[in-house]
Order: structure tokens, then C-alpha cells, then sequence
């Protein structure tokens, strides 16, 4: 039982199975399967959002969806390799609700995304990242278990007292629901330059 309290992952295939096997909050029952991150364990970037997404769920993957070709881009643009990051959730099951034949993402609570903050804490911990760029409100609250207004503190450097530091900025799904292209672009510039910011705190 990986999952029993004092249990501590000593590698990130360890983490996955243990995660495959939480039972911290009821996410598991309607998802696939649980979502770790992704990436190197030597990463000194970590990127992290808010749960996987229908894709990422099917795919056991984080941010292979629409959100993750947006993220992949910025990435691109701001000069860093996806290769070299970590990228993960705050919360690692898909949080989901039935429409028609879709499953539409609805956002976890702050009680679920304290109960997956032990994952993440974990990966933390095996990664060491220098830099932890969070991507949207919830992946603020999972890493800093404060409510954010990110709007108000995004591309601040913030220390989060074990040497490493956090940078937070949007999600890339709010890029995605900007209706106007002029307004799209501007965000997504904003977007790109907060990645760069975090690329120049490495
Ligand atoms: N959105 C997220 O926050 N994470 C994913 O993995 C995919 C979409």
C-alpha cells in the first residue's frame, strides 16, 4: 500500500505507480489513470499546471492537449527545450464532468488540490528544481497552498525558502478562450516573457 502515510517514492517509476494507487481524494474513481510528470529527474525547470485534461488522461501524459500545443510554442519562442523540463499538475487525475459525449474539465477543489499537494511535494523532492513556474490559480495554490491572484503577482520571482524559485503566470487555456486575436497576442507575448523571465532565473 504505496500510498500509506510515512511512504516516500526513492525514484520517479516508484512515485507513478503509488500515484496510480492514491486514494487521498475520490478523483481517482472517474479518471483513466493518475498523470505524473514528465522529464528529466536532473530538470532544473518545472513547469507546473492544473490537472490533466480529457487528453492527458487517455494519453497518461501531461500536456498533450490543445493546452499543451500552446505551452509547447511558448516554450519554443522563449528559447527553452520542452525536453529539458519537468512538466506536472498540481492535481493528477482528471476532474471531469459528463456532457453529451464529452467529459468536461471542471476545476478541483482547494481540499483536492491539498490532498494531491503530497505528490507534488514528492516530485519536488526528487527533482529539486531550481525554478518552479506555475501556470494558472491552481497550480499557484498547489504549490504555494496560498490562494493567488495571479493576475496580480504573475512573472514576481517568489522563494520558496528550500532555494529554489517560484514564477508565476497564466494558464495556457485562458490564452486559448481570449476571443479577440489582438487581445490573443498580446497575452501570449506576456506569456512567452515570463517563461523567458524564469529561463533567466535559471
Ligand atoms: N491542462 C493542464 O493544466 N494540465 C495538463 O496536463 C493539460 C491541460
Amino acid at each position: 500500500r504505496a500510498f500509506e502515510e510515512g511512504f516516500k517514492p526513492s525514484n520517479l517509476t516508484e512515485l507513478d505507480q503509488a500515484v496510480q494507487a492514491c486514494r487521498r481524494c475520490p478523483l481517482w474513481r472517474d479518471a483513466t489513470q493518475g498523470v505524473c510528470g514528465e522529464g528529466p529527474r536532473s530538470a532544473r525547470l518545472m513547469i507546473v499546471g492544473e490537472q490533466p485534461g480529457d487528453q492527458e488522461d487517455l494519453a497518461g501524459r501531461p500536456f498533450v492537449g490543445p493546452a499543451g500545443q500552446v505551452l509547447d510554442a511558448a516554450l519554443a519562442e522563449a528559447g527553452i527545450e520542452r525536453e529539458d523540463v519537468f512538466v506536472t499538475n498540481a492535481v493528477k487525475h482528471f476532474k471531469h464532468e459528463p456532457q453529451g459525449k464529452r467529459r468536461l474539465h471542471k476545476t478541483p477543489t482547494a481540499g483536492e488540490v491539498s490532498a494531491c499537494r503530497w505528490w507534488l511535494d514528492a516530485e519536488r523532492r526528487l527533482v529539486k528544481p531550481k525554478v518552479i513556474v506555475t501556470l494558472g490559480g491552481t497550480a499557484a495554490l498547489g504549490l504555494l497552498g496560498r490562494k493567488v491572484a495571479v493576475t496580480k503577482e504573475r512573472g514576481q520571482a517568489v522563494e520558496l525558502g528550500d532555494g529554489a524559485k517560484a514564477l508565476l503566470t497564466v494558464h495556457p487555456s485562458y490564452l486559448l478562450r481570449i476571443p479577440d486575436e489582438a487581445g490573443k497576442t498580446a497575452e501570449r507575448e506576456r506569456f512567452v516573457k515570463d517563461l523567458k523571465r524564469a529561463k533567466a532565473l535559471l
